[in-house]
């Protein structure tokens, strides 16, 4: 386990993560990705927002990003049948909160952030790509990280630091994490949390910039890809976080 802050190494043990790490050579290439974001989303929230039914009490996978790049083959096409063994797993993590049938959601995420996150050998087919994720949501476990430090869907509002303070603390990097600001409230909504990687699947802050020192575009593109709006942006230090409760 490598960690970013020696000063963290305090909360390995409290980190039972066992990563196999394994360095993959990645491809040199101006266009090549520097970091993935993990984003998970909380699905009363993101209901909230979009009219669906929240039919689930966990974090689910929102999708696994690059900072670089959008839609970077758009003639490799979708084929679930390349991970059918993942596909039951998918079904409960990556759920398309949307609509009862989620193959059109992975597909989507294949196109716009797949194709380019294979530009990294690593992630060079359909089955390293969906299992990378799967794998990566499963170690982090942020519903099981923020349940165990006390950080639970209720009617009584948290502040900002707390969240924030539970996830440094425990993965010892910074997250970016989204709220809905609806209009006129006292309060914000807790709706999307996103951990970051580096190419070897080491964990990242998600606040640095790539290697090269240009700009993450992981802040820039639209927090929402399914189903059209922005609503979600990150949340504010001076107002109360609402992590709304399965009704
Ligand atoms: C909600 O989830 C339960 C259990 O996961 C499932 O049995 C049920 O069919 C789901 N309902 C809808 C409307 O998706
Ligand atoms: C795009 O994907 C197709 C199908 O996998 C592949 O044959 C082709 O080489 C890819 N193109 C680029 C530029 O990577
Ligand atoms: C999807 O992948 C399977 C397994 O490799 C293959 O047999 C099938 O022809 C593919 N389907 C399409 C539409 O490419």
């Amino acid at each position: 386990m490598r960690l970013e802050r020696p000063a963290l190494l305090c909360l390995a043990a409290a980190w039972s993560w066992s990563w196999s790490w394994s360095w993959s050579p990645v491809i040199s290439s101006a266009h090549m990705w520097t970091k993935l974001i993990l984003t998970h989303h909380w699905p009363v929230t993101f209901c909230s927002v979009e009219h669906c039914r929240a039919n689930f009490s966990y974090w689910t996978l929102h999708g696994l990003w690059p900072d670089k790049g959008i839609d970077c083959n758009s003639s490799w096409h979708f084929n679930s049948s390349l991970i059918e063994d993942l596909l039951p797993d998918m079904e409960r993590s990556w759920p398309d909160l949307l609509q009862p049938s989620s193959a059109r959601f992975w597909k989507y995420e294949w196109f716009k952030h797949g194709t380019c996150a294979a530009q990294a050998s690593s992630l060079n087919t359909q089955h390293k790509y969906f299992s990378k994720a799967l794998e990566l949501y499963h170690k982090v476990d942020l519903d099981g990280t923020l349940k165990k430090f006390g950080i639970r869907p209720s009617e009584e509002q948290y502040s900002l630091s707390q969240i924030e303070g539970v996830i440094e603390n425990f993965y010892g990097t910074t997250p970016k994490i989204q709220c809905v600001h609806p209009k006129d409230a006292d309060r914000q909504v807790l709706g999307q949390i996103e951990i970051c990687f580096s190419p070897d699947f080491t964990l990242l802050d998600c606040e640095r910039r790539g290697t090269r020192g240009e700009p993450s575009e992981g802040g820039v593109k639209p927090l929402l890809s399914v189903g059209g709006a922005s609503e979600f942006s990150v949340c504010d230090h001076d107002l109360p976080v609402y992590y709304p409760p399965v009704s």
